[in-house]
Formats: C-alpha cells, sequence, structure tokens
C-alpha cells in the first residue's frame, strides 16, 4: 500500500512505542454511504471491503497487535433476507480472496460471535481460513460475526454455571470470568473507533471495553482510509487513562 505525502505526514506523529495493543471498530455507514450515491446498500458493503483491507493493512505494518473488526451484529437479522444474503456472500468472497494476503502480512484470523449459527457455507470457508492462517504470528485479525455483547455475557454466564456444576472449587472473579468471553487470552481494546458519527455501542464488546477510549468520526465506513486511522491513534495518544485514579497530574 502506498502511504502519500499527508498520510506520511499523520505517520510520523505516531509513537510506534505507545501504539494501542487492541483496537476494535465498529464499522458503520455503508448503507449511507451507498444512499448517497444513489446506488444499492449492497454497493456500500462491498466498498467497505476496500477500508477493510485498508485497515487491517495499516494496523499491522505499525505493529498493532489486534484488531477487531464488528462486520455483523446478533441483531443484523433483523435486515432484508437479501441484504443478509448478500453480505454473508461478500464475507465469503472476503476469506476466499483474502488468505494468501493475511499469510504474506502474517495475519492470524480469529472470529467472535455465536459462530455455529451461521449458514453452513459460511461455517466451512471460515474454517478454512481460520486453518490456514493459524500459524502466523504476527497480528491478530479478529472478525466479530453472528455477535452481541450480551450474548457473549450469557454464553459465558451459561458455560461458567456448567463448569461450576462439575466442580465449584474456583474463585469467580473479573480474571476468571474474562476466560469465559469469546476473547478469552485477548486484552481489552484500548481504542475503540466507530465511524459514521452514531453515538453508541449497539452492543459491542460490553466487558472488555470497560475502559476503551473512544473516538468517533463522521466519515462513513467506505471512506475511512488508513489517513483516519493515523489520526484516531495520535488523538488516543494524547488522552490520559486515569482509570478511576488520579492519573499524572
Ligand atoms: C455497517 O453499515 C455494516 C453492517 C452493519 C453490516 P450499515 O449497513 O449499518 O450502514 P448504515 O448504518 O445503514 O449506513
Ligand atoms: C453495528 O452497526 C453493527 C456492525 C457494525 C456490524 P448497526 O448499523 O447494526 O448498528 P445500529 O443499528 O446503528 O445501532
Ligand atoms: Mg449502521
Amino acid at each position: 500500500m502506498k502511504t502519500d505525502l499527508a498520510e506520511a505526514r499523520y505517520l510520523a506523529q505516531i509513537d510506534l512505542d505507545r501504539l494501542p495493543r487492541h483496537i476494535a471498530v465498529i464499522m458503520d455507514g455503508n448503507g449511507r454511504w451507498a444512499k448517497k450515491r444513489l446506488l444499492p446498500r449492497i454497493a456500500g458493503h462491498r466498498a467497505g471491503i476496500r477500508a477493510v483491507r485498508q485497515v487491517v493493512e495499516a494496523c499491522a505494518r505499525l505493529g498493532v497487535a489486534y484488531l477487531t473488526l464488528y462486520a455483523f451484529s446478533v441483531e443484523n437479522w433483523k435486515r432484508p433476507h437479501t441484504e443478509i444474503k448478500l453480505l454473508m456472500s461478500l464475507l465469503r468472497e472476503y476469506l476466499k480472496k483474502e488468505i494468501p494476503e493475511l499469510n504474506k502480512q502474517n495475519i492470524r484470523l480469529g472470529v467472535i460471535g455465536r459462530i455455529h449459527e451461521l449458514p453452513k457455507p459460511v461455517l466451512r470457508d471460515l474454517e478454512v481460513a481460520l486453518e490456514k492462517t493459524r500459524r502466523n504470528s504476527g497480528m491478530r485479525l479478529t472478525l466479530a460475526l453472528n455477535y452481541g455483547g450480551r450474548s457473549e455475557l450469557i454464553d459465558a454466564a451459561r458455560k461458567l454455571a456448567e463448569q461450576w456444576k462439575h466442580n465449584g472449587n474456583f474463585a469467580i472473579d473479573e480474571d476468571t470470568f474474562s476466560e469465559y468471553l469469546y476473547t478469552r487470552g485477548y486484552p481489552d481494546p484500548d481504542l475503540l473507533i466507530r465511524t459514521s458519527g452514531e453515538l453508541r455501542l449497539s452492543n459491542f464488546l460490553l466487558w472488555q471495553v470497560a475502559y476503551a477510549e473512544i473516538w468517533v468520526t463522521d466519515t462513513l465506513w467506505p471512506d475511512f482510509t488508513q489517513k483516519n486511522l493515523f489520526q484516531a491513534i495520535i488523538d488516543f495518544q494524547k488522552r490520559e487513562r486515569r482509570y478511576g485514579g488520579l492519573g499524572l497530574g
């Protein structure tokens, strides 16, 4: 990917020693992007894939360790059947095409969500992509698919109760509970980006974003570029994270 002069200027402002370890993104605004151009919504989703490629590549090059993208929520099944079908086929197309690129960039794919409820062909392609990138040791790219923060908490509580019944001899604290989430082993997101200006979480990573720095842009997802990503990271590095304490004063 080429970095133009304006982008290079942004890049120069980033302190590579203080990168967010985990960036999570609510990729929103594909439909509005298409509507503005009098195109069908799916054209917006297709254009959104270009933005995914840019952001994945830029994060991997920078050295971000975890990138988690909200691609399909448990609530998105409320959309018209035709849109869902096209979204699923776009996802399959992405998974198939992207494997060589992910391998070239040493990126390991992950998924979170109620994955087993996805259509069988999608599941199969996902399994192939997970398997083929399993040995990569670079960035962990996680797609949130059929994901809901509340369903994740319920699933965790169920698994925990199951385990408790089996052997209740363990403490239930924040660390133990985190082990039952889909994101087991991941650090919490440091930076949460949402595009297209909406000021809500839409059921994304409810537990994990407790102390994430939130960055919202009016830019619609298909228009999001590496320059926007650099801006978000620069702003993130200017924030003082206090975690309820008094900070540095
Ligand atoms: C985000 O774009 C992508 C998905 C939720 C799959 P939207 O489809 O929500 O686009 P808007 O919000 O209608 O513009
Ligand atoms: C959130 O966007 C879900 C994804 C980005 C996959 P939505 O467009 O579904 O969220 P709402 O409906 O605006 O809250
Ligand atoms: Mg939306």
